[in-house]
């Protein structure tokens, strides 16, 4: 079988845990690597997480911190939907191993020219590393095929009324990210809020019976239950791994290309993503914006791969 080898940057984040468990247990993908950013939590805490989530999964994929602070040096962690940890909610494993002594940018660089295909960048926080990736290492550039990215929105905001919130955390590194000139899939709101975790899912999930489903459900109640608490949304957008499984099956989602800016500027907007659907200012396409997506298909990966992680 064909696989797509990825590095996966990530805040972990519950929806971000589910983004690692699909690329470790579905077998086409082939996770090379996990990076960490801080997003959800501080660096500290994330970092952490993704080591848990990684002795969650039984895997020792290459773990290694990122940055801490956005491009233009902000820090600034959101407490709001993910909780104290920044994973919330159920009891997660001691890590397993140890991360790598060399930073997220460092090992995203190893990782590239180590591998003898073309990698995947797949980035499920805001996207500091993968701009400094870009800027510090452009000879490295040949060897990416894609960057994926959950973030942003066609329409409205999640962070502010028209920001969402990985975007909204670092515009600089976005805008460096859409301008690359390498082919971006952007994977926001307009199609994650599309992957709802609802009752039915749950009932999906409480079957399965395993220590795995167990601990996925208590981590996906409290996520239901700030969502519902911020949002006032009765079933929660699981976000991150909509980013992935648009690698195993493209037909999950529909997509656009179209032109895409950040403003960086903006009174109210800054961070905001502006996705030019009908050509308004005459700019060059540069991102394919996933815009629908198919819930059955999207859940069915998602399921398997927690049936999986619990065998
Ligand atoms: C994004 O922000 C974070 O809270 C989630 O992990 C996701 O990556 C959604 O706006
Ligand atoms: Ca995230």
């Amino acid at each position: 079988m064909e696989t797509t080898p990825i590095i996966l940057d990530c805040d972990p984040g519950h929806d971000d845990a589910m983004a690692i468990l699909l690329s470790v247990f579905n077998p086409k993908i082939e996770l090379l690597g996990i990076t960490t950013v801080s997003g959800n939590g501080a660096i500290e805490k994330v970092t952490q997480n993704a080591l848990r989530i990684c002795a969650l999964a039984k895997t020792k994929v290459p773990v290694a911190k990122g940055a801490g602070v956005s491009i233009l040096g902000q820090a600034e962690a959101s407490v709001e939907i993910h909780g104290e940890t920044a994973l919330d909610g159920a009891p997660l494993p001691n890590p397993t191993f140890e991360l790598e002594k060399i930073n997220g940018v460092e090992l995203m660089a190893k990782l590239l020219s180590e591998s003898n295909r073309k990698v995947t960048i797949v980035a499920t926080g805001p996207l500091t590393n993968v701009a400094i990736l870009l800027k510090a290492y452009p000879e490295l550039k040949k060897k990416i095929s894609h960057i994926v990215f959950m973030g942003g929105s066609a329409g409205r905001g999640n962070r502010t009324p028209y920001a969402e919130f990985n975007i909204w955390m670092d515009p600089e590194a976005a805008d460096i990210v859409v301008n690359s000139g390498l082919p971006v899939t952007m994977c926001g709101l307009d199609v994650t809020h599309q992957a709802l975790v609802t009752k039915e899912i749950f009932e999906k999930l409480e079957k399965q019976n395993t220590e795995v489903s167990k601990i996925v459900i208590g981590l996906l109640k409290f996520f239901a239950q700030t969502y519902l608490d911020v949002f006032e949304m009765p079933d929660p957008p699981l976000h991150d791994p909509v980013a992935v499984a648009l690698l195993i099956d493209p037909t999950v989602v529909k997509t656009q290309f179209v032109n895409v800016e950040i403003e960086l500027d903006g009174k109210y907007t800054r961070g905001a993503t502006v996705v030019d659907i009908f050509d308004r200012n005459g700019g060059k396409p540069n991102v394919h914006v996933a815009l629908e997506l198919d819930f059955d298909k999207f859940w069915n990966m998602m399921l398997s791969a927690v049936d999986e992680a619990g065998k």
